[in-house]
């Protein structure tokens, strides 16, 4: 068979990586062919928690899993990797300012990157989930100079989920006839969920999502605010923020970068910008992209209207803005 692929997992005790490392060590992000060694990485007063979890990891006795690492120190659990999962973060607790939650991830950040650059595979590839995750992955790809640019990702693929939900929902059809939403921008509320080119498979071929909806008031109101605003609708009804569907979506990401996009199709992530739609090149900003042999590409040339345009000005603004009070704490 093949051999195993290291992945790292960081904050891998907290709820995300929880329901994230079996999903990995079942094929869900490598494939089903793909024998994996897990590397989680948490802090020393969740080292017990952690433990807890490579013991579960033990007890499914998974086929797929050839190993397991849980560890505290940052070295040990970058050796080797070849994908790395950035779930670990400092979370913005009540009464923070943004600047003081900034500073602490843009420390743990610049610590990662050292430790990834250093001790990862060279061809190493890196998805940022823990938030704010374009902001993290900035901070990631700038301390890491070793590793490719283009191996530097961030998670908007949940995003790009909810908007496939949310346009299933309204014309009652099936997520999976549904395809080509784009996530714009930063993963925050200044998202824009864009359906301008989004298409349905019905019995009739496949239609515009747009002719389909016929309801222009619907699209560029209530589905962006309710994909904008899911995060906090599922932390109201839940108390925790969600977990499940972050870490589908990460398998998604992961699976889709490494193994392709389908044919006609293509996906939201947050990459470095080379200045496509007029994004700023070296931001960290969420585009359409199809992938091939590991590699993403922009789609280009999509026709961008006057609402799309300024919706995804700002929340380039939002991220230029972000990019500044990060590199304000580095000093
Ligand atoms: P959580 O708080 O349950 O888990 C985070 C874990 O990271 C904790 O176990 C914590 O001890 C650990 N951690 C903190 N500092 C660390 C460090 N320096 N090194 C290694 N581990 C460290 O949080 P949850 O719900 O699992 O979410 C994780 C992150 O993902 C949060 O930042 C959250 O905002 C973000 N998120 C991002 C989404 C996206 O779509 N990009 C979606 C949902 C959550």
């Amino acid at each position: 068979g093949k051999d195993p692929v290291t992945v790292l997992v960081t904050g891998a005790a907290g709820q995300i990586g929880y329901a994230l490392v079996p999903m990995i060590a079942r094929g869900e992000m490598l494939g089903p062919d793909q024998p994996v060694i897990i590397h989680m990485l948490d802090i020393e007063a969740a080292a017990d928690s952690l433990n807890g979890v490579k013991m579960e990891l033990i007890d499914a006795a998974l086929p797929l899993l050839k190993g397991v690492v849980a560890t505290t120190d940052v070295v040990e659990a970058c050796s080797g990797v070849e994908v790395a999962v950035m779930v670990g973060g400092f979370p913005r607790k009540e009464g923070m300012e943004r600047k003081d939650v900034m500073s602490k991830n843009v420390s743990i950040y610049k610590a990662h990157a050292a430790a990834l650059g250093q001790h990862a595979a060279p061809h190493c590839k890196v998805l940022v989930v823990a938030n704010p995750a374009n902001t993290n992955a900035l901070i990631l790809k700038e301390f890491a100079p070793s590793i490719p640019e283009k191996n530097i990702t961030c998670l908007t693929r949940l995003d790009h989920n909810r908007a496939l939900g949310q346009i299933s929902e309204k014309l009652d059809a099936d997520v999976s006839d549904v395809k080509n939403v784009i996530v714009w921008g930063n993963h925050s509320s200044s998202q824009y969920p864009d359906a301008t080119h989004a298409t349905v498979n019905t019995v009739a071929g496949e239609k515009s999502a747009r002719e389909l909806i016929a309801d222009d008031k619907w699209l560029k109101g209530e589905f962006v605010a309710r994909v904008q605003e899911r995060g906090a609708v599922i932390i109201k009804a839940r108390k925790m923020s969600s977990a499940l569907s972050a870490a589908s979506a990460a398998c998604d990401h992961m699976r889709d970068w490494l193994l392709g996009t389908p044919k006609g199709s293509w996906v939201s992530m947050g990459v470095c910008s080379d200045g496509s739609y007029g994004i700023p090149a070296g931001l960290v900003y969420s585009f359409p992209v199809t992938c091939h042999n590991g590699q993403w590409s922009i789609v280009k040339g999509l026709k961008i209207d006057e609402f799309s345009r300024e919706k995804m000005d700002i929340s380039a603004k939002e991220l230029m803005e972000e990019k500044t009070l990060a590199y304000s704490c580095l000093n």
